[in-house]
């Protein structure tokens, strides 16, 4: 078990990336806010597998992603543990920096994305969480320089945003979407699921079901807002308080009606207690 070299600066980041790609190796940055689960090292072995032999894990709560309302101050963080799990699986390097090395005295620029992160999905209920996502996306990509990066699909709006900012902004590293890792009951793993208590933990299950029957009966030619709206019962049924089920073009992210305007993604994000859950299927 090799432990992953620590970087909490910039400077040493890209030292490391310079002297590994003068090598000849290819690097892959998996940026994450800790709280690791196995959807976040199954990034690590989707880079791998892709001819990436280095991995950069960073691990950074980014403060200008949360409202005031929401959970930054709770978010889960588990830095020994998350190191742990990068050294069992051979990980390089984890760059986790000080909040000010990210936003030093003075910082001041923001990044205004556009598009997909005016969706009227996540963007509706957290109005400057993609402002934020983007900001400091773009940060750990220029930083970093790697050749690629990895994001999990379970942020399926995220994604779209960052790959529409990497492509605007000509920031050259390769974007991959990587699929949700889930619990053996379907559950999409997310660093958010420890705030379930072991009542809601049962009843979340219901997320990924309904997906998959809806995407199956949609795959059937059923009636796409018909569908949506039976879904988005069931849910409300099985005690969510229920933000949205959508049916959207799985690029623009879109509203779809028909088959043939796809693909289609099915989006869901509802909360349970106090817990907000997202996911989301293709059709
Ligand atoms: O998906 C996340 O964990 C975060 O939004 C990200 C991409 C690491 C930016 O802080």
């Amino acid at each position: 078990m090799s432990q992953p070299q620590i970087f909490r600066t910039v400077a040493d980041m890209r030292a490391a990336v310079a002297l590994w790609r003068g090598q000849g190796d290819k690097i892959a940055l998996i940026p994450t806010m800790g709280a690791l689960h196995a959807g976040h090292l199954s990034l690590v072995k989707f880079a791998r597998e892709n001819g990436f032999v280095r991995a950069i894990v960073t691990i950074f709560v980014n403060p200008t992603q949360f409202a005031a309302n929401e959970d930054f101050g709770a978010y889960p963080r588990t830095f020994a543990a998350d190191v742990d799990k990068l050294a069992s699986i051979g990980v390089d390097g984890c760059f986790a920096p000080p909040p000010e090395e990210m936003y030093p005295p003075g910082f001041c620029t923001k990044v205004a994305p556009g598009g997909p992160a005016l969706a009227g999905l996540e963007d509706r209920f957290r109005p400057d969480h993609f402002a934020g996502v983007a900001q400091v996306v773009a940060k750990l990509l220029n930083q970093a320089q790697a050749d690629a990066a990895c994001f999990g699909e379970k942020d399926f709006q995220q994604l779209a945003v960052i790959r529409r900012m990497a492509r605007d902004l000509d920031i050259p590293t390769q974007i991959f979407g990587v699929p949700t890792m889930r619990e053996a009951d379907g559950l999409a793993m997310s660093s958010r699921n420890v705030y379930l208590s072991a009542e809601e933990r049962r009843q979340a299950v219901l997320l990924s079901q309904v997906l998959q029957e809806t995407a199956k009966a949609m795959r059937a030619g059923e009636d796409i807002p018909g569908l949506c709206a039976a879904a988005a019962q069931k849910i409300g049924a099985g005690g969510f308080a229920l933000d949205y089920f959508e049916a959207r073009h799985a690029e623009s992210l879109a509203p779809v009606a028909a088959l043939a305007d796809g693909p289609i993604r099915l989006l869901v994000a509802a909360r349970l207690g106090r817990t907000r859950l997202i996911d989301n299927l293709a059709v």
